[in-house]
């Protein structure tokens, strides 16, 4: 599942309980499978800021460390942040494997963990994007930018059956909860609501489109993966099964899949996302 949900469900309560939006742990299921599928975004994240050696890189909800370690392999001096301490470990093991010298730092998008004016770039591979704040996030990024430097992240646009999941996915689960809906999150895949949030800072914006293509054996194959690694999907079926509601949700979700397969001998599904660089005016 693509999408940027900033707000999970408390898992322990009750359908006729308010859910208490507590932020998911990405720490749980089996992110690296996942960060295996966004590894292309992570390298056009990198290359749209063209990272080069010995510049200062920070790596915004680094997870697995993705765009991290594609820009120390360039020689950049590279921080990652991230709060799903699981995966930061999970980061700082291939880091090492590679014999690369990144910082890997527990922290939050509205509240860095690092300097003022001290990253050359600022990049965030489909992360800041699940910040609850929106503006506190850009703030962030803004603060520890250097002068002159650049920031660079990743935003899904809807498309595709992918998208189509990421997007039913979360209201499947607060319907089976009884809940209401939740606050409308920042549009971060439109591209004038981020040139205003962007121009309170006094930063000019410019995006690219691309396609990440995600495949499997079939449909069903897809969403069993999904099911049992990415970690909204864990937490949104372990709310589901307790509820007695997984299967009915299991066979929506696999209608989307199926509806919108682009292989009739497998799975394939098309999402489309930008790259949206700022930089100051
Ligand atoms: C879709 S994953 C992307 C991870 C990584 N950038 C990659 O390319 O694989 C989203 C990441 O955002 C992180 N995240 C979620 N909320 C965050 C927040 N408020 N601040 C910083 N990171 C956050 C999660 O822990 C997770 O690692």
């Amino acid at each position: 599942m693509s999408g940027s949900d900033s707000t999970s469900v408390n898992t322990t309560m009750s359908a006729q309980t308010m859910p208490a939006p507590t932020p998911p742990d990405w720490g749980r299921g089996r992110y690296e499978r996942t960060a295996a599928q966004l590894l292309p975004a992570a390298q056009a994240v990198v290359d749209a800021a063209g990272v080069g050696p010995g510049e200062r890189v920070l790596d915004i909800g680094c997870g697995t460390g993705n765009a991290a370690l594609i820009a120390a392999r360039l020689g950049a001096r590279v921080t990652g942040v991230d709060p799903a301490e699981r995966l930061l470990d999970v980061a700082r093991g291939l880091a090492r494997e590679e014999g690369l010298d990144v910082g890997f730092r527990s922290g939050d998008a509205a509240s860095l963990p690092v300097p003022d004016d001290s990253f050359d770039a600022v990049l965030s591979n489909f992360a800041v994007i699940f910040a609850s704040d929106a503006d506190a996030a850009v703030a962030e990024m803004v603060r520890v930018l250097a002068p002159a430097g650049r920031i660079v992240f990743s935003s899904w646009l809807r498309h595709g059956a992918v998208g189509q999941l990421s997007a039913v996915a979360p209201d499947l689960i607060r319907r089976a909860l009884d809940a209401p809906p939740p606050p409308r999150p920042f549009a971060w895949h439109d591209e004038n609501a981020l040139r205003t949030l962007f121009a309170a800072h006094d930063m000019t914006v410019t995006v690219a489109q691309h396609d990440l293509v995600f495949t499997d054996e079939s449909p069903e194959a897809y969403l069993e993966a999904e099911r049992h690694s990415h970690p909204l999907a864990v937490a949104g079926f372990e709310v589901l099964e307790r509820l007695g509601q997984a299967e009915q949700a299991h066979k929506q979700l696999l209608q989307i899949l199926t509806d919108g397969n682009e292989d009739t001998g497998a799975f394939r599904s098309t999402s489309h996302y930008l790259t949206v660089t700022a930089v100051g005016r």
